[in-house]
Formats: structure tokens, sequence, C-alpha cells
């Protein structure tokens, strides 16, 4: 939410209901998604696509991924926006099949898919698996012959692109899990078109998250589509899937190119690449996550101390919430960059700068690294994490204890829990070793 959207009493306002209201009904720490503005952005990311697969005379097909942030709710609201579902475990593809996704319009990732998984992706007839490595193809080929079925596939290489934010590494071979190295791809491609129960739909990459520009797609399409080029001797190819990681802004200092403008742009180096190596133009596919449900959510918390700490040079305000790191480990697994604003109320109090720290038993629990808030923030205030919507609750923890929060949705006014929340007992009634019968009589 823009700060532009408040109440006349100063209250930050979310899909048209006060983040006052909001914590009173639901209790802080607070997950809260605008669900106009994700749908609004599945919206857009899937016509920013259509229109630069027009261009250059070809279709696409854009994947939600789950990984981001999944939930019955949020598989609804892709879906009715046109987005395919894209999923990387066994519970990522329950949630998505028990929400009534598509089973043909879900792509199922990971690259250790177990034998059990692989068979639960065919056996609901799941439109694309992606083959990660050399053991899957004869794992997924043996699934689809003992279930009858002709399995469409995906090959993921590792075309040496990494990218992240406004910079991409390019080499012959990047040092990660995924993927098979793309001086394979051609045996590999031709290894599942041996198979009769697979049907090879063309080659899968995906280079990164959080990134800013085309240069680094146009750099791995233009990889992929010389082996794309060799594969299509044989047998034409059908399509191109080039992946997930477009950015979004955490702070002022971030600025992703438009979708419209990297869509277009891919697209250009996808039909120079075809150009060159003189093959049609193939269907092409996407998978963004973050892009479509990073910025729809924010976080609400509640201020709980406040604690002036000497440095050196001055003075530090550790400002702390009554959530952290189980609820958001970005900022402590990847350094993330976040921001910070007073929810409750408007001040005109001279900005103090202050770390936004959280309640767990660890030093690096920290939410906002360095964030102005106004220099009256006191106990009790509502504080706002904005651009929590994606890798915050699908990477939440029970690090000491905490149960995890709720996931609210608004629109048009009104709340409604999509993900419930857990309780203290819930989190104890696991715990074997507290049941009666486990030792507690011991006498
Ligand atoms: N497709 C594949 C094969 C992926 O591995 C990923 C993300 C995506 C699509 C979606 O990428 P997105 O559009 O959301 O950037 N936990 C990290 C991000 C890990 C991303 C893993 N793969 C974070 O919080 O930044």
């Amino acid at each position: 939410p823009s700060d532009a959207a408040r109440d006349e009493a100063g209250r930050l306002v979310i899909g048209g209901r006060d983040a006052v209201s909001l914590a009173a009904e639901f209790g802080t720490p607070l997950y809260v998604v605008d669900e106009a503005d994700a749908r609004a952005r599945a919206a857009r990311i899937a016509r920013a696509f259509d229109a630069a697969a027009a261009s250059i005379g070809t279709s696409v097909t854009v994947y939600y991924a789950g990984k981001a942030f999944l939930s019955g709710a949020v598989v609804r609201w892709v879906t009715d926006e046109g987005l395919a579902v894209d999923v990387c475990t066994g519970g990522e593809l329950a949630v998505a099949l028990a929400a009534g996704a598509d089973p043909a319009r879900i792509g199922f990732h990971g690259n250790n898919k177990s034998l059990a998984e692989i068979e639960r992706g065919v056996d609901a007839g799941v439109g694309a698996i992606v083959i990660d490595s050399e053991i899957e193809i004869e794992r997924v080929a043996d699934a689809a012959a003992r279930a009858g079925r002709i399995q469409p596939v995906r090959l993921r290489v590792n075309s040496g692109v990494h990218a992240s934010t406004h910079e991409f590494l390019a080499t012959a071979h990047e040092d990660q899990k995924f993927g098979v190295p793309l001086d394979r791809a051609v045996e590999l491609g031709a290894r599942i078109r041996s198979h009769a129960s697979l049907d090879f739909l063309g080659l899968h990459c995906h280079i990164g998250s959080q990134i800013f520009d085309a240069a680094g797609f146009a750099e791995s399409a233009e990889r992929l589509l010389g082996v794309h080029a060799e594969l299509s001797k044989a047998a034409p190819v059908p399509e191109l899937n080039l992946g997930g990681g477009f950015g979004i802004a955490y702070t002022s200092a971030d600025e992703p190119e438009p979708i419209e403008q990297i869509a277009q742009g891919i697209a250009a180096a996808v039909a120079n690449g075809c150009r060159v190596h003189d093959v049609p133009v193939p269907k092409l596919a996407f998978e963004p996550g973050r892009s479509i449900i990073g910025p729809a959510g924010v976080t609400l918390y509640t201020v709980g101390t406040i604690k002036p700490v000497p440095i050196d040079g001055g003075v530090r305000h550790y400002v702390s919430v009554d959530g952290g790191m189980s609820d958001n480990a970005r900022t402590a697994l990847y350094g993330a960059e976040y921001s910070a604003r007073i929810a409750s109320r408007v001040s005109d109090a001279a900005p103090a700068l202050v770390r936004v720290a959280g309640k767990h038993c660890e030093s690096g629990d920290i939410v906002v690294d360095a964030e102005y808030l106004p220099g009256d923030v006191a106990p009790g205030d509502l504080l706002a994490v904005p651009a929590t919507g994606a890798y915050c609750w699908s990477l939440a923890s029970n690090y000491n204890h905490v149960p995890r929060p709720p996931v609210v949705a608004v629109r048009d006014g009104v709340a409604r829990i999509i993900v419930h929340g857990e309780t203290e007992a819930q989190l104890l009634s696991r715990d074997a070793g507290l049941e009666a019968s486990a030792g507690n009589d011991r006498a």
C-alpha cells in the first residue's frame, strides 16, 4: 500500500480495511494480502507476456510459481486471472489440485522428486513434469508407462547464466544443483524422445530471482535456442520455458523495469535467436511468483520494546516487534531489504533512524535493517512492512515455539482468513513427550 492509502484518522488502509481494525480483529503479527492487487498483478503479467508473444507470432503460458506463496485462495485468484500453476513438491501439488486447478495446467518441478511424487504427478495428469536430472528420465518414463500414460515433460538445463537484480553472470557451467548441463541437453533430449511414454515439450531454464531487466533472460534464451535448434533437427520442439525471477521493489531504491518492457525484450531475443538458428518461434512459458504476490502482501506488527543502543559515533534505536524471523526469514537469510512505517497513525515528529528487530532469541533476527520512522514511535504502535507477500509465509517457521500467524485477504473492505494461524496449543499437541502416556507418570 502506498502512503497515500490512509483514512482520515491517518490509519493505513489495505484493500479497503484500515490496519488498526485488522489488527484488532485478527491480532498481530498478521499477514495481509490485498486480493485485488494480487489479481491485477497476475492479469497484468499475463497480458504483458501475451502481447510480447503475439508480437513474435507465438503464444505463451504463464505459470504462477506457487513456492512464493501457495494457498487455496491464491490458486483460485491466479487461475481466475488465466494463469497456470507451477509446483515443486507433492505438497504444493496437493494444494493446487485440492483448490481445483486444472491438472493439465500444472507444471511440476523439483530437483529430487520422490518416486511417490512423480507417480502422483503422472496419475493426476499434470500438463508437464520438469525433468531435472538424467536419473529422472527413466523414473518419469517408467511411472508414465506403469500408469499407461504419455507424460509431457520439459528438460531443465543449466544455461550457465545466473542473474540477480541488475547483473547477470554468464559462465560455461554454473555450480548449482538444478538442471542438466546445456552441453548434454541434445543427448538427453534424444533419450527422452526414445521413451514412448514421454512427450518432449522442450527446454526449461530458470536463471535466478529478483531480476530487474531482460538482459539475463535474453542471454539465456540465445544459449538455449542453439540446443533447441539442434533438437529440432530430429523433430519439432514445441516450446521454450524461461522460468521466473522478475523483480519487485522492496524499498524505494529498487527500480525494476516495467514487466511489459522486460517481456518485449525477452521476446525480441527469442525472435532473434530463432532467426539465427533458423527454427520456428516456439510457444513460450514463464513462471513468475514474487512479482505477482510479493507486493500484494503486507505484514502488520505491534511495537513492543524500544531500546537505544550506544554504538560507535552515536546510538542505534532498536524497535522490537511481536514477530520476526519466524514470519519473515528473508532479512536474516539473504540480507533482504524492507521498509517499514507506522500503520496506526501519522506523525509529524522528526524522522529517526531505527532498526526493526523481531522477538526471537537470535541477534540476526532483524526485520528491517535500517529505516526512518517518526521519532515518537512508541510501544503499541502498529508497524506495517510492505512487500511481504512472497517467500515470507512460505518460509515461515516455528522457531522459539512461535505459532505462525494467519494470512488474511482483504478486498473491497472485507477481510477473511485464507490461511489459519497456529495456536500455542496446536504446537504443544505435536509434542509426543507431552502426551499423558509419554512418561509424565514416571513417578
Ligand atoms: N521457476 C523456478 C524453476 C524457480 O526455481 C523459481 C524460484 C521460480 C520459478 C519463481 O521465481 P520468482 O518469480 O518468484 O522470483 N526464497 C528466495 C527465492 C527463491 C526462488 C526459488 N526459485 C527469496 O525469498 O528471495
